[in-house]
């Protein structure tokens, strides 16, 4: 329980960074946008009251221009067939140390921009609502949702897997993730947290969405099933996990301490969504696609330490205090680098998920 407590308090003191440092995910939803917005078309045809939610929303302004992606995309397909503009509810939802007061101050701004494009003749309606919570549990109530978005969140576990340390000593000595070096002990555990937080948000999902309803999510994913193989080595993490075994030989930070910090990041392969929403029952896969993206290409491992930056740094500092942040980040920035002219990739697989809810719960 204190490590789900401690997750949301460190993931709070990281929200800024993410606010600024959001222009991979930025890419990410553009990359996916075409798909969102036909599932967003397929769910809210006939709706009048039109209710969709972003979880894992941030305080940027990505999730903005989704929602007005959306918006903009039902309005047009109503105009073709002559109908009334619905008006929209938006929920935007985050852990509660998310800086919802940064997404707040954006939103005025934002009400106006959909008004000016869409106030034809008639009204449109739109109103936006910040829902703090964990997705990993209900949110909203009964059938009250037609399309649900989520990006670049869904890989963040609620915790921490439990049973990583063994009397006090790590199980996942030198690695901080489930990394293809970690043993098959610690593979189990990241798994079976994954199953628990995963079948918990679609069972969530499903009661909120009304039939018919979507969820569209993108996140983190291994390129294959085998959790071994070196190809499903997330870059970003295995380059954090030798950068602070590089401040432990320089006598920066306790080895102890360093066994002691894992991430609570699960990327799973498409066979195990799969499998989870079968088991869960009662959405079908409207689409499931794997792609990757190779980072190198626009950024330098400068950049693209900022971005792990962005990501973790609210953990590191919980777990290792402020002042590690500045030699971690510049020995990764260094180690991306030899990567780099080694002719590695810096990349990752992401995998978009379409789930219509199909079966009445
Ligand atoms: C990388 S950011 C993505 C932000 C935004 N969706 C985008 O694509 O730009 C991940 C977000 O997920 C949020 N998050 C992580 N775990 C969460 C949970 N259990 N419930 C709600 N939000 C969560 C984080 O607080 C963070 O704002």
């Amino acid at each position: 329980m204190d490590m789900v407590k401690n997750f949301h308090m460190a993931q709070g003191l990281g929200e800024t960074s993410y606010a600024h440092n959001s222009r991979l995910q930025k890419e990410v939803i553009e990359s996916v946008m075409d798909m969102t917005l036909s599932s967003a078309m397929e769910a809210c045809a006939d709706v009048e009251t039109v209710s969709i939610a972003d979880l894992g929303c941030s305080s940027g302004r990505n999730t903005l221009s989704v929602v007005e992606n959306v918006i903009r995309t039902v309005c047009e397909r109503r105009r073709e067939t002559t109908r009334q503009l619905p008006e929209f509810m938006v929920f935007l939802n985050d852990l509660p140390s998310n800086d919802f007061n940064a997404l707040f101050s954006l939103v005025p701004e934002f009400v106006q921009k959909v008004k000016a494009e869409h106030d034809d003749g008639g009204e449109i309606l739109v109103s936006v609502a910040g829902v703090p919570g964990s997705f990993y549990g209900r949110l909203f109530p009964s059938s009250s949702l037609h399309f649900i978005t989520s990006f670049t969140s869904l890989h963040w576990l609620s915790q921490v897997p439990a049973g990583l340390l063994n009397k006090g000593e790590s199980i996942n000595k030198g690695n901080i993730y489930m990394s293809p070096a970690s043993p098959p002990s610690v593979a189990t555990r990241y798994v079976k947290q994954f199953q628990e937080d995963f079948s918990q948000f679609l069972r969530s999902r499903s009661q909120e969405l009304v039939v018919g309803g979507r969820i569209v999510f993108s996140m983190l994913g291994r390129r294959n099933h085998d959790s071994h193989e070196k190809i499903n080595e997330c870059p970003f993490f295995e380059t954090l996990g030798k950068s602070l075994s590089i401040l432990i030989s320089q006598k920066m930070v306790a080895e102890e301490k360093v066994d002691s910090f894992n991430l609570p990041y699960y990327a799973p392969s498409t066979q195990e969504l799969e499998d989870q929403v079968y088991r869960e029952g009662s959405f079908t896969i409207d689409s499931m696609k794997q792609d990757y993206h190779d980072w190198t290409i626009k950024y330098t491992p400068k950049m693209l330490s900022n971005f792990c930056i962005a990501a973790t740094k609210s953990l590191i500092c919980h777990h290792f205090g402020e002042e590690i942040i500045e030699p971690l980040f510049e020995t990764h920035t260094q180690l991306l680098c030899e990567k780099l002219m080694a002719g590695e990739d810096i990349g990752w697989s992401k995998i978009i998920v379409v789930l219509c809810k199909s079966v009445a719960r």
